[in-house]
């Protein structure tokens, strides 16, 4: 049974795989990268998939890889941040955006099974809305505060979404990549959806 993501500093070889794969990492202190990166492989080693490749992204866009999405996030979160800063002075600490944008998806991992070809939701899907268990993990690992409960309530299916500017851009962030990727699945995008 899955209950969810078990802390795992990795090997060297999954931890170089890892920081391989994740944009954004030199924007981080160095501490907080190592961080990141065990969050990541803790994840990685604790669901189905052998490859980072083979991770999968969303039930909407099953053939995007979520390795690519994670990327598109955190290189669009940054250009907001930049926008965000220069036309109306909001500052962001780049540790905590940084952390916030590279793994707001860190359970996404557990969330999906891939059978027959198919992606399909996970058991622990059901049973923890997708960012909680991210978030229990990085509660576990010493991740501030505002990290936790950005990546506890980003999804669009959550109640609400915190007050601090690193959760409005990522929201922005997520959902141009996101929509991207429905685009080309076929699917439709958020943009166009009537609330
Ligand atoms: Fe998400
Ligand atoms: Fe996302």
């Amino acid at each position: 049974m899955v209950t969810g993501i078990t802390l795992n500093e990795g090997s060297a070889a999954q931890r170089a795989a890892v920081r391989n794969w994740l944009a954004g990492l030199d924007r981080l202190s160095a501490p907080m990268a190592e961080k990141v990166v065990t969050a990541w492989v803790s994840a990685w080693t604790s669901s189905p998939y052998a490859a980072l490749e083979d991770m999968p992204y969303s039930t909407m866009a099953p053939e995007h890889r979520l390795i690519d999405h994670v990327n598109h996030v955190t290189r669009a979160g940054f250009d907001l941040a930049v926008r965000a800063e220069a036309d109306w002075g909001v500052a962001v600490e780049p540790d905590i955006l940084g952390a916030i944008l590279i793994l707001h998806d860190v359970d996404k991992p557990l969330m999906y099974v891939r059978e027959d070809g198919v992606v399909r939701n996970s058991v622990l899907s059901r049973e923890l809305p997708h960012g909680i268990s991210g978030a229990m993990l990085l509660r576990e690992m010493g991740f501030p505060h505002r990290v936790v409960h950005t990546v506890a309530t980003h999804a669009h299916t959550q109640p609400f979404h915190g007050t601090n500017p690193e959760a409005w851009i990522l929201h922005y962030a997520d959902f141009f990549a996101t929509d991207r990727a429905l685009l080309l699945a076929g699917t439709q995008p958020f943009y166009q959806r009537r609330h």
